[in-house]
């Protein structure tokens, strides 16, 4: 009798540690290899900030989303953005949520900051209406800071989840678009040369990175700029001298990129607990666009939508071009989600140690 029961005992037991050994396979198959992961940038990585804003950066309606589950949510895309790709790649389950939307929970698993039209300075794109510069941004996060802190209940405890979480910069595009495409309107034009320009934004983007540092981020990646030059709004009012891009564009923010790289550098050598790392962006995406003129029957220098020549965005409820996969950009500021998947990949797992310096995210996050 006692027997019988201590075997039937016995084989609950198992039967109970099997099962539990199989869901935690699961588990750790499933889990993401980092457990937070926070955005910050402009409308190439905003996915809904905007949406309450009295702006004229805003894409709430349709065409945009047209290939997005959801429709139009406030993503500058037909589909998906670099930030949904980065965190299917880095396993998350779902796309980051916008710090707009977030509720309790997403505090701990990382929100989105990002802002379409926002740059560095906090007058960039100031005609457009409002926006969240890269200073309200950091501010934002002091707010998740403080939230992590309540949610966890001790401090401790907080920092040594945000020190695991990584967090991925995308500014910088706004304060030159400015530069370039509206001089007239740009305080910048009349306070700087563009050299000094660069020195004057990697000096600010500076200074938020170590107050980013300070609330416990120690994964930190930093694009360089995207391939301006490259984009149609650039390409109605600057001649390409029968190249596909406007090239002295994309020289011309050479300044910043390699400052910001010295900067990267810099940091890593004064905070060797932090791992800061460079996505050279115009490399990723100079050469998706230019791969993808060559593979035939493909449109990069027309956007897929009817665009504003003001905006530069889709008219609302106007009929996109039918087959997106075709073309390179959506609007005439931003990518269609293909090259968007490409740049993605390239920035997750680099095929040359000239698209991510030095490492890429894939292992960033192993750090
Ligand atoms: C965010 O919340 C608003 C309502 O406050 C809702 O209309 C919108 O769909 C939400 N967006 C996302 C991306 O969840
Ligand atoms: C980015 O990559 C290009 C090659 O495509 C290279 O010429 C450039 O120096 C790189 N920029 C930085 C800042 O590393
Ligand atoms: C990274 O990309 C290379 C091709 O560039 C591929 O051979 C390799 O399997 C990829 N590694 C991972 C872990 O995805």
């Amino acid at each position: 009798m006692i027997s019988a029961g201590v075997t039937k005992y016995w084989s609950l037991t198992m039967f109970l540690l099997f099962i539990f050994f199989i869901k935690s396979l699961f588990l750790i198959e499933g889990k993401p290899q980092v457990p937070c992961l926070f955005f910050f940038g402009d409308s190439l990585f905003d996915n809904g900030n905007n949406n309450n804003l009295v702006t004229l950066a805003k894409v709430d309606y349709p065409p945009y989303g047209i290939d997005y589950p959801e429709g139009p949510t406030g993503r500058f895309c037909n589909g998906r953005n670099i930030p949904d790709f980065i965190a299917e790649y880095l396993d998350f389950e779902e796309s980051v949520p916008p710090f707009a939307n977030a509720t309790e929970a997403d505090y701990l698993t990382g929100v989105n900051y990002a802002s379409g039209g926002g740059g560095i300075l906090d007058y960039t794109n100031y005609f457009l209406g409002q926006r969240y510069d890269l200073k309200m941004q950091i501010e934002h996060h002091a707010y998740t800071v403080s939230q992590v802190e309540r949610i966890l209940g001790n401090a401790h405890k907080s920092k040594e989840l945000l020190n695991k979480c990584m967090y991925i910069s995308n500014i910088g595009n706004n304060d030159f678009l400015d530069y370039f495409l509206e001089p007239i309107l740009s305080p910048a034009t009349k306070l700087y040369t563009l050299d000094q320009y660069a020195g004057v934004l990697v000096q600010a983007y500076s200074k938020q990175l170590k107050i980013l540092y300070s609330y416990g981020a120690r994964k930190i990646a930093v694009f360089g700029t995207a391939p301006l030059g490259c984009i149609p709004q650039v390409l109605h009012k600057y001649q390409t001298d029968g190249k596909p891009c406007v090239e002295w564009i994309n020289k011309d923010t050479q300044l910043f990129n390699t400052r910001l790289l010295s900067l990267v550098d810099q940091l890593n050598t004064n905070m060797p607990d932090a791992q800061f790392i460079f996505i050279n962006y115009t490399a990723i995406s100079y050469t998706d666009i230019i791969k993808f003129a060559l593979s035939g029957f493909k449109v990069i220098n027309i956007a897929c939508c009817d665009s504003k020549s003001t905006t530069g965005l889709c008219y609302r409820d106007s009929t996109p071009c039918p087959d997106r996969a075709k073309f390179s950009f959506w609007d005439n500021y931003h990518p269609t989600e293909i090259l968007n998947m490409a740049a993605a990949k390239r920035m997750y797992n680099a095929s040359s140690p000239l698209d991510t310096y030095p490492m890429d995210l894939q292992q960033l996050a192993l750090k």
